[in-house]
């Protein structure tokens, strides 16, 4: 059961059949455009949505809002070094502000950044510098426990051969959002560690979800069962040069994140960046109450009894939505449940975007908000002008924000799933009438595939 009782509480909207189609239709059927006020539960994303601890909200109020030197950041950067033990500590406004800055201060045009999966938006900052970002995800068919690693052979080939002179950093995404939400294993970020060394590259960690990682590693890898996930996360984060994280997952924030380095001229740069984009070094684009919070969340996230109870509701809701025929990628890890639309709506070519589908009608039946994580982010424009290249999956991630649902409020969602599972050969496809040239998902407007726009 949740660790915590609720001291604050919230209206949920519950917008009619006649209304949620309306919604949809004005938002170009794009979810990231349909207001929240028609919303019943939002598993759009575990980012930024967290419910603060009463001990978070009594931090806010001694946030010291001096410009420069604020005791926050001070306070912000015990906790970050604490944990981390990278003595040099940046305050950015959210990941991905961390990964342009430290990505922009490391990349030149003609580099590769490799990793076990960019999340779009460490790809788009990859690509910003003119760099290229490669994925080496492991084969899943192959290690089911943690799907988050890196594929080492691969990356061995890659550091030793011929583009291996422009490899300029290894990033480790843990968890492997892109990737099913699935862990990198101890023994992975060792193994990359040493190949980091032989060839003389840094090793980065996308520790956005760093907390989860290290639990999900204490349960399935019988080496690090005894471990705390702090000890955990403590001998992950020793075995990387530095990282970068968006502290709206395991900051339990609302909005923060960070750049925590080892090398004092990589973070010298980074600096000289930040101050011209985010703001003075010990703010960082952040108030100082926010650091405060953060300072705190970090602390917070890494308690036994919140992990397990974050791991266990997320494996209950993995059944149940599979008990009511959805095809669930399993294990589950902990941020989020991943379904294969592909699987459920076999009668929607990729070009018709089947994990957008799946997403709206859970939408268009019970007012649940939930993202597609297929050929809408990662399909690939054909230059030529025909059909998208596809995703690798056609995924929909039910993502779970911290602290925020009850399990009456998931067993909602499950009987929203088992109608959508009832009527799955009846949903359209879809397809984009408008579209931006970079993480298009955001805007895109779409109109049902069959169905003339007018
Ligand atoms: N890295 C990972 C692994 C992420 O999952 C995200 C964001 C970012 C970086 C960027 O951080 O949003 O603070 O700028 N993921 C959110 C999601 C958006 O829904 O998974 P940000």
């Amino acid at each position: 059961m949740e660790p915590f009782r609720i001291k604050a509480v919230e209206p949920i909207p519950f917008p009619t059949p006649d209304q949620r189609r309306t919604a949809l239709a004005n938002a170009g059927y794009n979810l990231f455009r349909v207001p929240a006020r028609a919303i019943t539960i939002d598993l759009l994303t575990d980012s930024g949505t967290n419910a603060m601890s009463a001990a978070q909200w009594s931090a806010l109020l001694s946030g010291d809002e001096s410009y420069a030197g604020a005791t926050s950041f001070e306070r912000f950067e015990a906790v970050v070094r604490h944990l981390t033990g990278y003595d040099e500590v940046i305050p950015v406004h959210q990941g991905r502000a961390a990964e342009r800055i430290l990505l922009g201060s490391l990349l030149r045009p003609g580099d590769i950044s490799v990793s076990n999966t960019h999340f779009d938006t460490t790809r788009a900052s990859v690509a910003a510098t003119g760099a290229t970002a490669i994925d080496l995800p492991v084969d899943t068919s192959t290690s089911t426990s943690f799907g988050g690693d890196i594929d080492l052979d691969a990356l061995h080939a890659l550091l030793d051969g011929q583009d291996g002179a422009h490899v300029r950093c290894v990033v480790l995404t843990v968890t492997n959002n892109a990737g099913g939400g699935q862990p990198v294993s101890m023994a992975n970020v060792a193994g990359a560690r040493a190949l980091c060394n032989a060839f003389d590259v840094p090793l980065l960690l996308d520790a956005s979800r760093f907390a989860e990682n290290a639990y999900l590693i204490t349960e399935r890898d019988p080496d690090h069962a005894h471990y705390s996930p702090r000890e955990v996360a403590h001998l992950t984060f020793s075995l990387a040069d530095g990282c970068w994280a968006s502290l709206k997952k395991d900051g339990v924030g609302n909005i923060g994140g960070m750049i925590a380095l080892r090398d004092a001229e990589l973070a010298r740069r980074c600096r000289d960046q930040l101050i011209a984009v985010e703001g003075f070094p010990t703010y960082g684009g952040l108030a100082g109450r926010d650091l405060d919070a953060l300072a705190q969340g970090l602390q917070e996230v890494t308690d036994p009894a919140y992990l397990r109870y974050r791991a266990q509701s997320t494996r209950w809701f993995g059944e149940q939505l599979l008990d009511a025929g959805l095809p669930v990628l399993l294990p589950t890890g902990c941020h989020a449940v991943y379904v294969d639309a592909a699987a459920l709506l076999p009668h929607v070519p990729t070009h018709q975007l089947p994990a957008t589908a799946l997403a709206n009608e859970l939408y268009l039946a019970g007012a649940v908000r939930v993202s597609e994580l297929g050929t809408l982010v990662f399909g690939r424009r054909d230059p030529g002008g025909g059909p998208d290249l596809p995703a690798p999956r056609e995924l929909v991630r039910l993502a779970l924000p911290r602290r925020v649902y009850t399990k009456s409020h998931l067993e909602y969602v499950v009987e929203v799933a088992a109608g959508v599972v009832a009527k799955a050969a009846e949903i359209p496809g879809y397809r984009i009438v408008e579209q931006a040239d970079t993480l298009r998902h955001f805007s895109a407007v779409l109109a049902p595939a069959l169905t003339p726009v007018a």
